[in-house]
């Protein structure tokens, strides 16, 4: 555009708020003279170097240190890890860093392992004496302003009230401890208590069914739920107690049950079993040493599907995920210069039953030092404006989301936000799913005024922090892409072959070295943790996603795959929900697909085929959407049921889903190749079908 030759000398503040990506990329490169600046609002300044003060030139140089941080690992990964490792507060600080092995027959990730130290330790203790009076939890319920905050201080202390109830009903370190909560500071409690103790925590997220629940005790052999009595969410009410009560019908191993008051609504407490949380702690000292822990011992189980089979349980140990957690909030949502981190209110919108809420609600914040918001709501109550109307009371800085929540709420309209006062906001997040152009330029000029960065971090539950992701001030994004690896981490593009592909290319996105944050095992089966991961291509990781690579190097993740499907961000392994389908006495067999959906990203497709002689009617799809809610929960629930006379197999009897995702895209007509059916007869009575579901 037209420049403005007027030299202009800019402030400090000034400079922040025109942290356009490009603008910095623009400086650095032409450092040393007068530059043309692009504020973002398309006039642009000529600017003299001289003009920029310690904090501007630091804002700069976080380019720099970005690029120095990946020259310095290229140089010495090693040194490097250890000199991030310095980040943490160590009892015994390691002397090594890698150990890892994608091969057979050396397998194995292993992060400084003859290093000790306690993950409550580096979240609570060591900001004691410079933040004890800080916010570090700040809470917002399910009714607007129903909340309360917890300094750094408040925290320490319910922390280890809590650790000494757990070691007084005999857990110890190495215990599992199953969490079935809402999203209340209570959670975070009970998850640094598990920390302070050792115990291994296996957060279960509140939306999921007794069954799964069940499932999920016994795979990990926890002792000790913590609930409690019912859950909020959007003004109705979960029964959480209830349902653990339901699943301890299964899931005998467990000994007690601590539950917390919630609602106050009404639960029966079994004599003997069950404990109140409020009398424990009352009752309980609020100090409790903390157990010194080795680098690689386990810090929590969590579990996530997958292609085939139950969901598996990744297991996280201390010293790599802390420090993978603590790392990337700091480079991704770390304050800005001459800023401390307690300027910043920032709120992660994911449920503590996900990933992103023990890396970015829990762990990497408060490791930090950062104020989180911990939110037991829903983004459309009491109205769609609910996010903005809370973000503009909070005054919360950095807001980190999904794209289905965007897409959903873009639909409702501007007149949720336009009356929230969201100048507080300076940075945006996202995470989860591919975003959409559409979705990133409504969240970028309606939430973000056109003026901040939006962060979209590429990660998983295997991975404990983003991998590949934008740093703010330093990366100049492109909608829709997750852009560059972050320092020390190495993604590939591999074709079916496994061959490396160079330039601009689309293929399976692998990472052919370990990471910090790297899950350790598959809880129970170390074997199932190689075979799903590192034998499709040996010698690397496989991610399960597809990606491209563009001209300039951006990495734009197209999603899975294999047979996960991704709906609103959450991840369902197809086989899970054809298991709960076949189930039902008149089902013969289920075959399940991802589709197209405009809100969640992926809905969930289901081809039914029932027994000989049976008809599909209305009330059979309404029985098996029960179903499958009670096996699973309620975001497996099928989207469409078409009840089908055959599935597409191979002579071999495999079912051959590539059809049936093209059918569920509703591109019947570009299948291709049936040739290989038993009876190639199936797709034409599957596409006669097609009009009939609902
Ligand atoms: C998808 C969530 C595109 C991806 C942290 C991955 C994404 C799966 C992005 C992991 C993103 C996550 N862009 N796709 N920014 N982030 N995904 O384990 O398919 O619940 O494999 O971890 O979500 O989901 P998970």
């Amino acid at each position: 555009g037209t420049i403005d030759t007027t030299p202009v000398y800019i402030g400090a503040g000034q400079f922040a708020a025109w942290k356009h990506t490009q603008l910095i990329l623009d400086v650095v490169e032409g450092r040393g003279g007068m530059f043309s600046l692009d504020n973002g609002t398309g006039r642009r300044f000529l600017v003299r170097s001289r003009a920029y003060d310690e904090g501007e030139i630091a804002m700069l140089h976080r380019a720099d240190r970005l690029r120095a941080m990946q020259a310095a690992h290229d140089r010495d990964a090693d040194g490097f890890w250890l000199a991030e490792a310095r980040r943490l507060d160590w009892s015994v600080f390691p002397t090594r860093a890698d150990e890892s092995s994608f091969d057979k027959r050396d397998f194995g990730i292993r992060w400084f392992a003859d290093g000790e130290l306690n993950v409550s330790v580096n979240c609570l203790d060591r900001h004691l004496e410079a933040r004890g009076d800080q916010p570090a939890i700040v809470f917002e319920g399910d009714e607007p302003g129903e909340g309360r905050s917890l300094t750094y201080r408040a925290l320490h202390r319910e922390v280890c009230r809590f650790a000494n109830v757990l070691k007084a009903n005999g857990i110890a370190k190495g215990d599992r401890v199953a969490l079935y909560m809402p999203m209340v500071p209570e959670a975070a409690i009970a998850m640094l208590a598990c920390a302070r103790i050792g115990a291994v925590h296996s957060v279960v997220f509140g939306g999921f069914s007794p069954e799964s629940l069940a499932d999920r005790i016994i795979d990990c052999g926890a002792t000790f739920v913590v609930t409690a009595d019912e859950g909020t969410r959007g003004g109705k009410r979960i029964p959480l107690k209830a349902n653990v009560d339901c699943a301890l019908e299964r899931a005998s191993g467990v000994r007690s049950v601590i539950v917390m008051r919630r609602t106050g609504g009404p639960v029966s407490m079994r004599e003997g079993r069950d404990i109140w949380w409020e009398e424990a702690c009352a009752a309980a000292p609020d100090d409790c040493a903390p157990e010194a822990m080795h680098a690689e011992d386990p810090l929590f189980i969590l579990y996530t599907s997958g292609s085939t089979g139950k969901p598996k349980g990744v297991l996280h140990t201390t010293g790599g995920y802390l420090l993978w957690s603590t790392l990337t909030y700091d480079l991704l949502f770390g304050p800005e210069h001459g800023r401390d981190v307690s300027d910043d209110l920032f709120w992660c919108t994911a449920d503590i039953g996900w990933i992103t809420g023990h890396s970015y609600v829990v762990y990497g914040p408060l490791s930090n030092g950062a104020r989180t918001v911990m939110f037991d709501g829903v983004p459309n109550y009491p109205d769609p404006g609910r996010l903005w109307e809370t973000s503009a009371r909070l005054g919360v800085t950095i807001f980190y989301t999904a794209p289905t929540a965007i897409r959903a709420l873009m639909r409702e309209g501007d007149r949720w936000v336009t009356p929230h006062d969201l100048s507080s906001i300076r940075l945006l997040g996202t995470v989860g799913e591919p975003i959409n152009p559409e979705a990133w330029d409504w969240y970028h000029e309606r939430i973000g005024r056109g003026e901040c960065p939006i962060v979209d971090t590429w990660w998983q539950t295997e991975t404990g922090g983003a991998l590949i992701a934008p740093v703010p001030g330093a990366t100049a994004t492109k909608p829709g892409s997750a852009t560059f690896p972050l320092p020390g981490v190495s993604p590939e593009l591999v074709d079916g072959e496994g061959q490396a592909l160079a330039g601009a290319a689309e293929g399976n996105l692998v990472l052919t070295r370990s990471w910090p944050g790297q899950m350790r095992t598959v809880f129970g089966d170390h074997e199932r943790f190689f075979q799903t991961y590192f034998s499709t291509f040996p010698g690397t990781y496989f991610t399960g996603d597809g990606a491209r690579r563009d001209a300039d190097g951006y990495f734009w993740i197209t999603g899975r795959v294999d047979d996960v499907i991704n709906v609103s961000g959450h991840r369902m392994g197809t086989a899970e929900v054809e298991s709960a389908l076949d189930m039902h006495k008149l089902v013969s067999e289920a075959a399940v697909v991802g589709m197209p959906h405009d809100v969640k990203g992926q809905g969930i497709y289901a081809f039914v085929m029932l027994n000989a002689g049976e008809e599909g009617s209305e009330a059979l799809r309404k029985e098996l959407r029960s179903l499958v809610r009670k096996e699973i929960g309620p975001i497996a629930t099928p989207d469409v049921i078409q009840f089908v006379p055959g599935l597409p197999k191979t002579r071999s009897g495999k079912i051959m889903r590539r059809i049936l995702r093209k059918l569920a895209e509703g591109q019947a007509d570009q299948i291709g190749d049936i040739s290989t059916l038993a009876d190639p007869m199936v797709v034409q009575q599957l596409r006669e079908g097609m009009s009939e579901p609902s």
